[in-house]
């Protein structure tokens, strides 16, 4: 038997720029991922069409933020040579099989998703929820199935999603034939990088927070927010002991800083681990984790600011490559697509027995 293929689908909703949360939590691994050349298949796409479900009233920004968002994708190192980069609502598959599986969903299963709870709650939609984003789990699960990807690089709050299209997936295998593939979730592997804490310290860096850093920020943003950064309010003076938990600095080094970023800019400590003891028992000052921070943040973005200074330059390329993608992403969607109609036999015009059928029923009668 053929070995199984590898086939990673993932993708973000362009509601603004991509920033440090969506680098640790799925961008890098993506990259590596892609440098590996582990797979068979890896489609990236711009989910514009959920990111409608809750900005019906505002198509612009969305609009503006899919060349964004792909200037991101491209700045991080994705290389479309590689991997297929499509947008959400130019590939229409997706929103037929979004209509079929809402078949095998109930309105209950929908209701107790732990995200879109959570996200209802955030956006005050407890009396008013659009039904597309009440619904939007299934069309996920047509995003991932359409692919037959079996791999989803994801951050964590995207777990749930996972599970109910596995769910769906074994719904519909069983309802009508094994057409769909159950996909696995994988998550970055450094646990500081499953939700990076935004610079004021809040749990999770969001653009409606304003607490993040933008893989487009410039040097000097990047400098005034990493100086500007939430630490342990007790640790006022240099010999004070300090509090490494609930520190966004020191998990931030969780997430970015390597063995080489501390022999190349603070020899005097080994690891993260001596540098942690030294705070914890006083004597070392924010000023100096800080300045660290900003330069082992730095060797990260400063490659990626190059690149999109390039894409900038270059936009009608993007566009090129984003076309292109959504072409090819649309034959491969549809052809899931051919398959799930024959499992429900709804191909009606190529289907012979059922014209026969009533063509001897004609007789009979
Ligand atoms: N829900 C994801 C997010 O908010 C975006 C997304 C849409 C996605 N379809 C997907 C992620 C399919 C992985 C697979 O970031």
């Amino acid at each position: 038997m053929a070995e199984k293929k590898k086939i990673i689908l993932t993708g973000d909703r362009p509601t603004g720029r991509l920033h440090l949360g969506h680098f640790v939590g799925s961008l890098r691994s993506r990259v590596e991922i892609q440098n590996k050349q582990d797979y068979d298949e890896m489609y990236i796409m711009i989910a514009d069409a959920q990111a409608l479900t809750d900005n019906a009233d505002n198509p612009e920004k969305i609009r503006e933020n899919i060349i964004e968002v792909a200037l991101d994708y491209l700045s991080v190192g994705l290389d479309p040579k590689k991997v297929t980069m499509f947008i959400q609502s130019q590939v229409s598959a997706l929103t037929e099989l979004t209509f079929f599986y809402s078949n095998l969903v109930t309105v209950s299963r929908l209701q107790r998703n732990p995200t879109v709870k959570n996200e209802i709650k955030l956006r005050n939609f407890e009396a008013n929820i659009p039904v597309g984003f009440f619904t939007y789990p299934i069309s996920q699960a047509a995003d991932i199935t359409a692919f037959k990807a079996n791999i989803v690089p994801v951050g964590e709050d995207q777990l749930p999603m996972i599970e109910q299209t596995r769910e769906i997936v074994r719904s519909f295998n069983r309802t009508y034939s094994e057409v769909l593939v159950e996909p696995e979730a994988v998550l970055p592997s450094v646990k500081a990088a499953l939700r990076l804490p935004g610079i004021d310290g809040n749990a999770k860096m969001s653009k409606s927070l304003g607490n993040g850093i933008y893989l487009a920020d410039s040097k000097e943003e990047v400098k005034r927010k990493i100086m500007s950064m939430y630490t342990d309010p007790n640790h006022i003076h240099v010999e004070d002991p300090g509090n490494v938990k609930n520190n966004p600095v020191f998990t931030y080094l969780e997430a970015f800083a390597t063995e080489e970023h501390f022999q190349k800019y603070l020899p005097e400590y080994p690891n993260l681990e001596k540098l942690k003891d030294h705070y914890s028992q006083g004597g070392l000052g924010d000023m100096k984790v800080k300045k660290f921070l900003l330069n082992v943040i730095e060797d990260v973005l400063a490659p990626i600011r190059e690149r999109r200074a390039y894409y900038e330059a270059r936009i009608d390329e993007v566009y090129e490559i984003l076309k292109q993608g959504s072409e090819k992403a649309t034959q491969a969607a549809n052809k899931t697509l051919k398959e799930v109609k024959d499992a429900m036999k709804i191909n009606y015009f190529e289907d012979k027995e059922l014209m026969n059928k009533h063509k001897e029923n004609a007789h009979v009668r």
